[in-house]
């Protein structure tokens, strides 16, 4: 089998790593990939939201399997391309990505089905967005309708803070159209779970869950990133809640987006909060996480590609999806000054030993060696029967790595094991 797979993040790296294991599958092509992939798929100069030169190159290369994997494509609608040229795809059409691609939507279609989640109001001028700000509670959340990079949520500490936020997005426009219509809610407390689930639009199987650590800085400090690591399982997820979930969000989601005729099938991501109030929804991804995919696939014990299949041809039911029942840990190397300027170009040394469990994410090939190309440059993992263990061996396997201005956090895991503990 070919497949082909679009995106070139640390995600994409270990989707393909997974795909591979399948005896079944000849070659992988990734759209357009990046230089620290290149022994695992062969890259292909076009970029993740070409549309048009995806589908082209899906078709003249007789791909068998397309997976899209980043929130840009599947919003702009590549699925259902590939799907009209007779490609079958991982991931869901554009009428089902907006679960993500607007907030304004989600937040809408969890008020319709009574799904938990923070109160909120949306606003389409600034006028009325400014006047609300004057009477809502502080801190308040303000959030870009649309797809912003991740970072088109601000946590507004004061009224000045909120005013300014409503101003840059509306105003300004920071993010662009995203921002022509905001949301803003209510500030919710309390550890933050995500759970990515496979889902065919009638079934749910979650996946292992787990915790990103998104802050630049150890201790939860400094800037939003992309995410600087992750564990699974997230010690917080207990059986209870999980069931919760699986109750109040997971089914009730899933059955909404099909009776809006939204029909939902890929991996649907629950961003969670577990607040004192029960567990909310915070966002939803139409997509699988990057870091969380790091540590969440590793887990997966059955194949993947023959989970995709049963997603795409609607019989998740039939088969069972199982997790191993250790612990992962993920790391992540940044470029020293991200996410704000960073310098890029330096030589990357991975040992052989290594390789194996490192994710690469900002990276180009050239003369031979590897360079720095990214914020975020790669993502080094392990597993082990504790947390304890998997953490220790990927900073073990951290410290074999080399590049010039890398910079990591050293407590990845450490809220984790606190309350693993029973200490938090
Ligand atoms: P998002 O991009 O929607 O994942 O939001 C980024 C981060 O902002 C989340 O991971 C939360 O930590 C935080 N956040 C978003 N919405 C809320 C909320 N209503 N209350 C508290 N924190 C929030
Ligand atoms: N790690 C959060 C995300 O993928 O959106």
């Amino acid at each position: 089998m070919k497949l082909l797979v679009v995106g070139s993040g640390g995600r994409e790296h270990a989707i393909i790593r997974k795909l591979k294991e399948n005896p079944s599958v000849t070659e992988i092509f990734v759209l357009p990939g990046n230089g620290g992939m290149r022994k695992d798929a062969a890259c292909v100069n076009i970029g993740a939201k070409d549309i048009d030169k995806i589908t082209d190159f899906a078709v003249k290369n007789g791909i068998d399997y397309a997976v899209v994997a980043p929130d840009d494509p599947l919003v702009l609608g590549a699925v259902d391309a590939l799907e009209a040229a007779g490609i079958p795809c991982f991931g869901p059409v554009k009428r089902a990505a907006i679960i993500e691609g607007s907030k304004v939507f989600s937040k809408e279609l969890m008020k319709k089905y009574g799904i938990p989640t923070a109160k909120y109001e949306t606003f389409s001028d600034i006028k009325s967005a400014l006047e609300y700000i004057e009477t809502a509670p502080i801190p308040t959340v303000i959030k870009a309708d649309g797809l912003a990079l991740g970072k088109g949520v601000i946590i507004a500490q004061t009224k000045d803070e909120a005013r300014e936020a409503v101003i840059s997005m509306m105003r300004d426009k920071k993010f662009g159209e995203s921002g022509s219509r905001i949301v803003i809610e209510e500030f919710l407390t309390g550890p933050e779970v995500s759970v990515l689930s496979f889902t065919d639009g009638k079934t749910v199987v979650p996946m292992v869950s787990s915790m990103d650590h998104k802050r630049a800085l150890d201790g939860d400090r400094g800037l939003n990133t992309g995410g600087m690591g992750t564990v699974a399982p997230n010690p917080y997820y207990t059986a209870d809640i999980a069931k919760r979930c699986m109750e109040e969000i997971f089914l009730p989601t899933v059955r909404a987006m099909a009776k809006e005729n939204r029909t939902f099938k890929g991996c649907l991501y629950f961003g969670l909060m577990l607040t004192s109030d029960g567990p909310k929804v915070i966002e939803y991804n139409c997509r699988f996480g990057d870091p969380e995919t790091q540590v969440v696939l590793p887990l997966l014990k059955t194949d993947l590609l023959t989970v995709m299949k049963a997603v795409t041809e609607e019989r998740l039911a039939d088969i069972n999806v199982e997790f191993y029942g250790g612990h992962a840990a993920c790391v992540i190397m940044a470029s020293k000054g991200y996410p704000a300027s960073y310098e890029k170009g330096y030589e990357i040394k991975i040992p052989e030993k290594t390789e194996p469990y490192v994710y690469v994410a900002g990276a180009k090939f050239a003369d031979g060696k590897l360079f720095t190309d990214g914020g975020r440059v790669l993502g080094v993992t392990a597993k082990g029967n504790t947390l304890k263990e998997a953490l220790d061996l990927a900073y073990e396997r951290v410290g074999t790595v080399r590049f010039e201005n890398a910079f990591y956090r050293r407590d990845i895991g450490a809220r984790a094991l606190a309350a693993g503990n029973g200490e938090d």
